[in-house]
């Protein structure tokens, strides 16, 4: 990964001041064991009174090109750029509606 400071003014942690977001990515295939720990760190996020609403849905370009083509025609044409060669798309799905059946106003 290349490093890519950002022009900080006071001293912050570096996990916030390194992060940025790249448009390239190598076709590189994704191993199942990458995949999974991607997904359980994901779901370690905190949520609203704990709810975990969220559902994610992996597309894997290398298993299953026709679903991947059907989430990738969905990005904007200067998305679609940037992401031509990327191995997998995660989709972030939420449950909008609580266990009880009740409107979870902070699920998006
Ligand atoms: C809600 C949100 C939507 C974004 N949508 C796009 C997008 O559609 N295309 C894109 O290239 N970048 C998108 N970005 C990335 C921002 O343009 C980028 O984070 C910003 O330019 C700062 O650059 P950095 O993340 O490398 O520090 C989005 C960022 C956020 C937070």
């Amino acid at each position: 990964m290349t490093a890519k400071p950002a022009p900080i003014e006071i001293d912050i942690h570096e996990l916030i001041a390194g992060r940025w977001s790249p448009r390239a990515f190598s076709d590189k295939p994704i191993e199942r064991a990458q995949l999974h720990r991607l997904l359980e760190a994901a779901r370690w996020a905190p949520s609203s009174n704990n709810l975990q609403p969220w559902r994610f849905i992996a597309f894997d370009r290398h298993r299953d090109e026709a679903a991947f083509k059907r989430v990738f025609d969905t990005l904007a044409p200067s998305n679609q750029k940037w992401n031509v060669n990327v191995p997998l798309f995660i989709c972030v799905t939420a449950l909008t509606l609580t266990p009880k059946g009740e409107a979870n106003r902070t699920a998006a």
